[in-house]
């Protein structure tokens, strides 16, 4: 190719970036005039020709969000020190936000909220503290409550129009409830066990004394409006019912009710109930589909990079609108690049570190750390990854408001795609593309990844 021909293409590739790009990609423009030179003919300009390569700045995390040390806003070149006041636990935890990587852009709702900065509710025998789109806008198909309960401790009779669904994270709960046909149950789960409430079921829950301390879970609820303080209390009711409709509704008379608590009792204590208790004899039976799972029994799956295990409503039948997948990430090994079509994800970290991505499209992605007891927030089809930055297992919930699980994962896809599609698209080495696994992988094994 001549000289001159080269000159030429490079200032039409200039004059095209002069419109569509700012100053600070002519740099990159260059380097695609020197391929499309060795490349291609004016005719068949290779298929990059049109936009410069992406970036390959470095862009791992700065710090890790477990060691001390003194975190700043420096990538490279870019960012300056800290000079004025400086949260510092805050910002070792979250590398991602303080030295963003130069891939994050434009903008993405939060999608982080610890626990530990939710308002707590405490009572006596127990407490409950709560996310919602009161506090994470972007999360409106799903909210949380992490409760806990002390040996005997009470959650109060009580229903609300979303459906619940529940993670035991420690101790027992029993569960008690009563459906539309009059059916009833009663069930004790332990640790790593489900329970899900259709909408507007009543139930109660409370813990036994199997454990010295009483229980803890997590509640998930289909709706990022939901609120912990606007159930449907028993109490709540009764003192909102004047006493002669009461008597007269059980039949009875007004002293009956001297001694019915005056406002409601939400979490009050108990005497641990027997942990083998039967539901009462009900003459029209139990209800057909059990309201709780024993997912703790449910065998992982095994996988390049960890394992994995779900419950849907195909094995956990009454869970019609909340899904959950367990995933297990080794260190280095990673939940690989996936999204799900039209489910919302809301994420729960049990134990390890992890970094989460954002791609929201158009330009906008935003990269998030986790620590254990933070909530993750996805909404459907944002594609993302869960890295495993931690020197320990990281183990999380992903849980769906869908009544079965589905991804789409993007090595899959590439791979059941037409090669030359994807080399058309990607220009990726062709041994590469004719070695894209055709098995989705969820887990990816731990590696060092070098230039
Ligand atoms: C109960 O909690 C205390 C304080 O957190 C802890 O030291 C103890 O090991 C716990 N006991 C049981 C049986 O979990
Ligand atoms: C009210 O009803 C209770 C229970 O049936 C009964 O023991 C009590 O004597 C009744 N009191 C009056 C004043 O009728
Ligand atoms: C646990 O509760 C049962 C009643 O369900 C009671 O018999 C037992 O004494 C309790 N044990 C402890 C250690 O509190
Ligand atoms: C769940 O539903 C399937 C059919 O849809 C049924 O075969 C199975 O027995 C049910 N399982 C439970 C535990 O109810
Ligand atoms: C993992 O261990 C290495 C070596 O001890 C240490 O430098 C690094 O900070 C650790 N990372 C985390 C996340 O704890
Ligand atoms: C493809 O992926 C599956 C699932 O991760 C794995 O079992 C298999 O070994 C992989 N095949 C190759 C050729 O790497």
């Amino acid at each position: 190719m001549s000289k001159s021909l080269i000159s030429l293409l490079f200032s039409v590739l200039l004059s095209k970036y002069a419109i569509a790009a700012p100053a600070s990609s002519l740099a990159a423009s260059s380097t695609v005039a020197s391929v499309v030179s060795e490349a291609s003919t004016a005719t068949a300009a290779a298929p990059i020709s049109t936009v410069p390569y992406a970036s390959d700045n470095a862009n791992g995390i700065m710090w890790s969000p477990t060691t001390d040390g003194s975190p700043q806003p420096i990538r490279g070149s870019l960012g300056a020190t800290i000079l004025g006041p400086q949260n510092v636990p805050l910002d070792q935890q979250n590398p991602d936000l303080l030295a963003p990587p130069t891939t994050d852009a434009g903008t993405v709702g939060n999608a982080k909220w610890p626990m530990s900065l939710s308002h707590n509710r405490m009572q006596t025998g127990g407490w409950a503290r709560q996310q919602n789109d009161a506090v994470m806008p972007m999360a409106t198909g799903m909210a949380g409550v992490n409760m806990r309960l002390e040996a005997g401790a009470i959650r109060e009779l009580h229903w609300h129009k979303t459906a619940e669904w529940a993670y035991i994270l420690d101790g027992y709960t029993q569960v008690s409830s009563v459906d539309t046909d009059g059916k009833n149950y009663l069930a004790t789960v332990g640790p790593g066990d489900l329970w899900y409430f259709p909408p507007g079921v009543p139930h109660s829950l409370q813990a036994t004394n199997q454990s010295a301390n009483g229980t803890e879970f997590l509640l998930v609820f289909p709706d990022g409006d939901f609120s912990e303080d606007s159930t449907f209390l028993l109490t709540d009711w009764l003192t909102h019912v004047p006493k002669e409709v009461l008597a007269k509704n059980f039949q009875t008379n007004m002293s009956t009710f001297d001694e019915i608590p005056g406002q409601e009792l939400y979490i009050f204590p108990g005497v641990a109930p027997d942990p083998d208790a039967q539901a009462v004899a009900d003459p029209a039976g139990q209800v057909p589909s059990p309201f709780t799972f024993a997912f703790s029994q449910v065998p992982v799956t095994p996988l390049a990079g960890g394992s994995v295990k779900i419950a849907d409503s195909r094995t956990f039948n009454i869970s019609t609108q909340v899904a959950v997948s367990q995933v297990s990430v080794d260190p280095g090994a990673m939940r690989e690049l996936h999204w799900h079509p039209t489910q919302d994800e809301w994420g729960y970290i049990l134990e390890g570190q992890a970094r989460i991505t954002l791609f929201a499209d158009s330009g906008n992605a935003r990269t998030f750390n986790y620590q254990p007891g933070d909530v993750s927030y996805i909404p459907a089809s944002y594609g993302h990854y869960v890295e495993n930055i931690g020197n320990t297992t990281l183990v999380f919930l992903e849980i769906y408001n869908a009544p079965i699980i589905q991804d789409i994962s993007l090595t899959q896809w590439l791979a059941l795609t037409p090669p030359a599609m994807v080399q058309a698209t990607l220009n990726l080495p062709q041994s590469i593309v004719d070695n894209l696994n055709k098995t989705k992988a969820t887990v990816v094994a731990p590696m060092t990844v070098v230039n």
